[in-house]
């Protein structure tokens, strides 16, 4: 195992992106709380994760509710010491047109996409200002570069991430803690992107849209977790504050 010796948590850990992040985190070395709504199959991602020879925790608790985040991050502590990496996956989604788009609709995304990621950071936050170290890693979507037709409160939500991310930068960079983002575009093999095919909510169909490039192939989860290692690393010590696409270069 390589050298991550520490505790990280990841949220919306039970599938798709968070999931690969979980398990590659874990292959480096961390001790993982595997954080989702979906307690079930949380405990399936903390199954991959031992059978693999790694340590995982499941905490299933909501990012939008403080008490049950607060509630989580206690059993993570005390299963395996204070928080030193945070990756911040979790989201929801929705396909709305503009002048539909209710006011329920708008808050229940920004409640989760974006209170959910600052509620997270701000409790675990604390952990990485004690230690001097820490790693934050928000993950996005291209979707707030380029803006998406019918997806208002999603692109609204991954902007929020973006500039919370760089204030989170500038004001804990000076106490040993880094903050990215990380905004995908096109990472198929999840509930999220799986579904929005399947409701044909994709402008381009999957093959078309693999193709159209510049790198011509479907991104997968993993090709997100590869990035998140890095910036977890030591290695990438020196980078704080920054957007990194991994988008096949679909937004350049
Ligand atoms: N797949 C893509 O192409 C793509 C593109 C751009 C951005 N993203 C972003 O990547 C991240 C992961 O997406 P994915 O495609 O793996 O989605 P996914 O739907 O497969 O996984 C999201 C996970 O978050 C969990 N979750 C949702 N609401 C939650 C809450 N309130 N509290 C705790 N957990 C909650 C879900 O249960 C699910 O397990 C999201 O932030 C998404 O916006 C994905």
């Amino acid at each position: 195992m390589a050298g991550l010796a520490k505790t990280a948590l990841v949220t919306g850990a039970a599938a798709g992106i968070g999931a690969a992040c979980a398990r590659r985190l874990a292959r480096d070395g961390a001790r993982i709380g595997v954080l989702d709504l979906d307690a079930e199959r949380c405990a399936a991602t903390v199954g991959e994760i031992t059978a693999a020879g790694g340590q995982a925790i499941a905490l299933g608790a909501d990012i939008s509710d403080r008490t049950q985040v607060e509630a989580a991050i206690a059993r993570l502590r005390e299963a395996f010491g204070p928080v030193g990496v945070l990756v911040n996956n979790a989201a929801i989604t929705g396909f709305t047109p503009f002048l539909e788009m209710t006011d329920a609709q708008w808050e229940s995304v920004l409640k989760v996409n974006l209170t959910g990621t600052f509620i997270v950071t701000q409790v675990a936050l604390p952990d990485m200002v004690a230690a001097g170290w820490g790693r934050i890693i928000n993950i996005a979507s291209s979707a707030a570069q380029t803006g998406a037709k019918h997806m208002a409160h999603y692109a609204a939500s991954k902007g929020g991430m973006i500039s919370l991310t760089r204030t989170l930068a500038v004001e804990f960079g000076p106490a040993g803690i880094t903050a990215n983002v990380i905004p995908p575009r096109f990472i198929t093999g999840t509930i999220m992107s799986e579904q929005s095919f399947a409701d044909q909510k994709q402008p381009m169909g999957r093959e078309a849209l693999a193709q159209s490039g510049p790198i011509c192939r479907e991104g997968r989860p993993d090709d997100i977790a590869g990035a998140v290692a890095w910036l977890a690393s030591e290695d990438a010590g020196y980078v704080t504050g920054q957007v990194i696409g991994v988008n096949g270069g679909r937004y350049i």
